[in-house]
């Protein structure tokens, strides 16, 4: 990628006033837990988005991706329009409209290297790459945890997306070559967790990405809400599916539609599995920390049935690869990616063994790619 800076000045012909980037995540463990106040393990990937921005008179805001331009009239900004990536930028701008926050236009140039719709939320990257950029030329002081809240409400606000925090969160709070281990009731990293020595993760992407991604989104989060209110009856004491735990659970089966309880087997399992990684990591035991990435995959498949059976496939194939600790899917699910750790000196091989095994088993290119832990959103 051509310097975000160079691409300013070759199209606007003078610097910018700020250079911003924001990184993709991964979801290393923790599936689904971040919208039940729970724990999620996840990193900064190195791959981000770029901003480069100037503040502008008047209303109209020019954006240049690959020597195209789109604009935006900061007095028509309230209505999303299907498929347009302008979405994230006018639902950011709403937000900041909606919390009183003052802001101008702006020429801006944007690129970037998250791969899209992959499932490393390349839009929470374009958002919080966006936000600092406007931020540094507006002065806007706003503390991190917010302007996550800010990008989520983007999705939840705007697009109908009933996300949680995870993306932004791990965008703006990565560390490198470390996991962040992220409290989303307390909204706050509670310790940088590194990343094993002589590992990486090998991202494979099954490329597949189901119809009604978002709905079915939006009612496991239904189920899950269904299912705290049932243990609500008997423990009034608890708020969210943070606070209950395997055996709490199992008491209340009976109280609630066993869908709703296999979702919520899931989500209390996936917390679980969360902190006994962070202890087998903090022993060296990378084998252990293996296994729960294949249980919690399991348990997607089972229990939340956000899994497919491309991404199972890829799943049954990492358990036959040399190499291969632990596997699961990554991120919302339903499609996307699936995150694989490998010993380091096997992964450049293990990437093309598994995405030739992919391809002969289901006819699909899959796109795979090593993975290296960077630091979260900054000023260039
Ligand atoms: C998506 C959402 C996140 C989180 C994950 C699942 O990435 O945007 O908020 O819920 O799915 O853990």
């Amino acid at each position: 990628m051509k310097p975000i800076r160079e691409q300013f000045i070759e199209r606007y012909g003078s610097e910018p006033a700020v250079c911003s980037y924001a990184p993709g995540r991964l979801e290393i463990l923790g599936n689904h837990t971040d919208y039940n106040e729970g724990f999620v393990l996840s990193c900064a990937v190195s791959q981000c988005t770029h901003f480069a921005m100037s503040p502008v008179e008047g209303s109209v805001c020019t954006i240049c991706e690959h020597g195209k331009d789109s604009t935006l009239d900061l007095n028509d900004i309230a209505t999303p329009i299907k498929g347009d990536w302008r979405n994230y930028i006018k639902g950011l701008l709403m937000d900041l409209n909606r919390r009183g926050i003052k802001y101008g236009a702006f020429n801006a140039v944007l690129d970037s290297e998250v791969p899209l719709s992959a499932g490393m939320s390349s839009s929470a990257a374009l958002e919080m790459a966006f936000a600092f950029a406007l931020k540094t030329i507006y002065g806007i002081e706003l503390p991190l945890p917010d302007w996550a809240r800010v990008g989520q409400a983007v999705e939840n606000k705007f697009l109908g997306l009933n996300s949680g925090l995870l993306d932004q969160f791990s965008s703006l709070f990565g560390r490198k070559d470390s996991f962040i281990l992220c409290d989303f009731r307390t909204v706050e990293v509670l310790k940088n967790v590194p990343m094993p020595a002589g590992y990486v993760f090998v991202v494979v992407n099954s490329m597949v990405k189901h119809n009604l991604v978002d709905s079915a989104y939006n009612a496991r989060r239904v189920s899950c809400e269904n299912a705290t209110a049932a243990i609500k009856k008997s423990h009034p004491e608890i708020k969210t599916l943070r606070d209950v735990d395997s055996a709490m659970l199992e008491s209340c089966k009976n109280d609630m539609d066993h869908v709703d309880y296999l979702r919520a087997l899931h989500v209390v399992g996936e917390d679980e599995r969360v902190f006994k990684a962070v202890d087998l990591l903090s022993k060296d035991d990378v084998k252990g920390f293996g296994e729960l990435l294949f249980q919690s995959h399991e348990s997607s498949r089972v229990n939340f049935e956000n899994s497919c059976p491309e991404l199972d496939r890829i799943i049954e194939l990492a358990h036959t690869i040399p190499g291969c600790l632990g596997a699961r899917l990554s991120g919302g699910g339903f499609g996307g990616i699936s995150i694989h750790l490998v010993e380091s000196d096997k992964a450049a091989e293990y990437a093309d063994r598994i995405k030739a095994a992919y391809k002969s088993q289901t006819g699909i290119d899959a796109a795979t790619f090593i993975c290296s832990i960077g630091d979260g959103a900054g000023i260039e």
